[in-house]
């Protein structure tokens, strides 16, 4: 039985990913809690036939389902209970001229509540992050969970999928390959936001031809496109939002991965994620050599197993255009997690 929790699941993420972990072999139990909408989206989604049984939970929805009541309005943690794995997308999108950073005042606070729900009622489950800005709202739940004797950082992922979806998209089509796209991985580490995000181009698999990686303007710009695809979206929605079916696919499939290797019996499964470095010490201090700071967190391949990270693989060999980008990643990504690790939240409002 495996049990996982979409949390912000009424929302333009939400919904999609809510179909695609409905979809999913491994799910037996699917609850979908958001402040709106969740049981119309639960009650949609159950007439499809898959295993999953699936549940929506508001705010005040009691420990038994949609037609039960929780004055205290402990629908987070009525949801949360026994959860093997909450995927997180609830929160505020960007607008034009927007950065992820403007996005963490609100954020932050959602993010703060939902910790303590999962610490409250799920403790040992996996947490996936995708609000933004990710960089700090990892941070977070990381505080949170520390603060009530929860954390464990082999547990905790913040979701930057979308980066290396973005990565084999752009370098098939720079490649002329553009319909071998799912073919192309590119390692991609860092953060989740502008030059935080820091695609290996030279550890691309297959291997990008040198002439490409030589020519200054087109690596420039295809670098560029990755770190900034993001903006992409948000400029091509125009007020609407940001990217919410590219970013439930690769919300998905990264939740996939991590049920795999956990419940599925898969080994070797290999997966990027911004992560708390101490999953793994003994990497971490090959990683802070290779980034030549003290960060506590960084996005690299993680490879997954029973209890979420088995292993952090080190950035490895990277050639001196990657060399420069990597300094200007670790200089942006330090205050931003500074600003999570130092976050406040008011008093809880679940
Ligand atoms: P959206 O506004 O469409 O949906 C957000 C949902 O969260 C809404 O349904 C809202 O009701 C819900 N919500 C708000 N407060 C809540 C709370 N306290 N508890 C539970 N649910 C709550 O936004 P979206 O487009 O789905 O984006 C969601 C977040 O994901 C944004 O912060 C966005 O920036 C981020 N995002 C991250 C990535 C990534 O790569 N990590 C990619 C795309 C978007
Ligand atoms: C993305 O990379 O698409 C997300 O982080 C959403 C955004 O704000 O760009």
């Amino acid at each position: 039985m495996v049990k996982v929790v979409v949390a912000g699941a009424a929302g333009g993420i939400g919904q999609p990913l809510s179909l695609l972990l409905k979809l999913n072999p491994l799910v037996t139990e699917l609850a979908l809690y958001d402040v709106v909408n969740s049981v119309g989206v639960a009650a949609d989604l159950s007439h499809i036939p898959t295993p999953a049984q699936i549940t929506g939970f508001l705010p005040n929805t009691g420990a038994g389902g949609p037609s039960s009541a929780d004055e205290q309005g402990q629908g987070a943690v009525n949801a949360m209970k026994g959860a093997d794995l909450v995927v997180i997308p609830a929160g505020v999108p960007r607008k034009p001229g927007m950065t992820r950073d403007d996005l963490f005042n609100i954020n932050a606070g959602i993010c703060t509540t939902l910790a303590q729900a999962i610490a409250q009622a799920a403790p040992k489950a996996f947490v996936l992050v995708i609000s933004n800005p990710v960089n700090s709202t990892v941070p977070i739940f990381a505080e949170v969970f520390k603060k009530q004797g929860t954390f464990d950082p082999k547990r905790l992922f913040g979701v930057t999928t979308l980066d290396c979806l973005r990565a084999s998209t752009f370098v098939a089509s720079v490649v002329g390959k553009p319909t071998e796209a799912s073919k192309y991985v590119v390692p991609v580490v860092g953060g989740h936001a502008g030059y935080t995000i820091l695609p290996l181009l030279s550890q691309s698999q297959p291997a990008i031809p040198q002439e490409i990686l030589d020519d200054k303007e087109k690596r420039e710009a295809l670098t560029k496109r990755i770190q900034f695809g993001g903006d992409e979206v948000v400029e091509a929605k125009a007020g609407a939002g940001s990217a919410t079916l590219s970013m439930a696919q690769a919300g998905a499939e990264f939740a996939s991965k991590v049920l795999r290797a956990a419940f599925g019996g898969e080994t070797g499964i290999v997966a990027p994620s911004y992560v708390n470095l101490e999953a793994d010490a003994e990497t971490a201090k090959t990683i802070r050599g290779e980034i030549g700071k003290d960060l506590e967190y960084f996005s690299v391949n993680v490879e997954l197993g029973k209890s979420g990270i088995a292993k952090l693989n080190a950035i490895g060999k990277i050639d001196q255009v990657e060399a420069e980008l990597l300094k200007k990643a670790v200089a942006d990504l330090e205050p931003s997690i500074a600003k999570g690790v130092s976050f406040k939240a008011p008093p809880p409002k679940l």
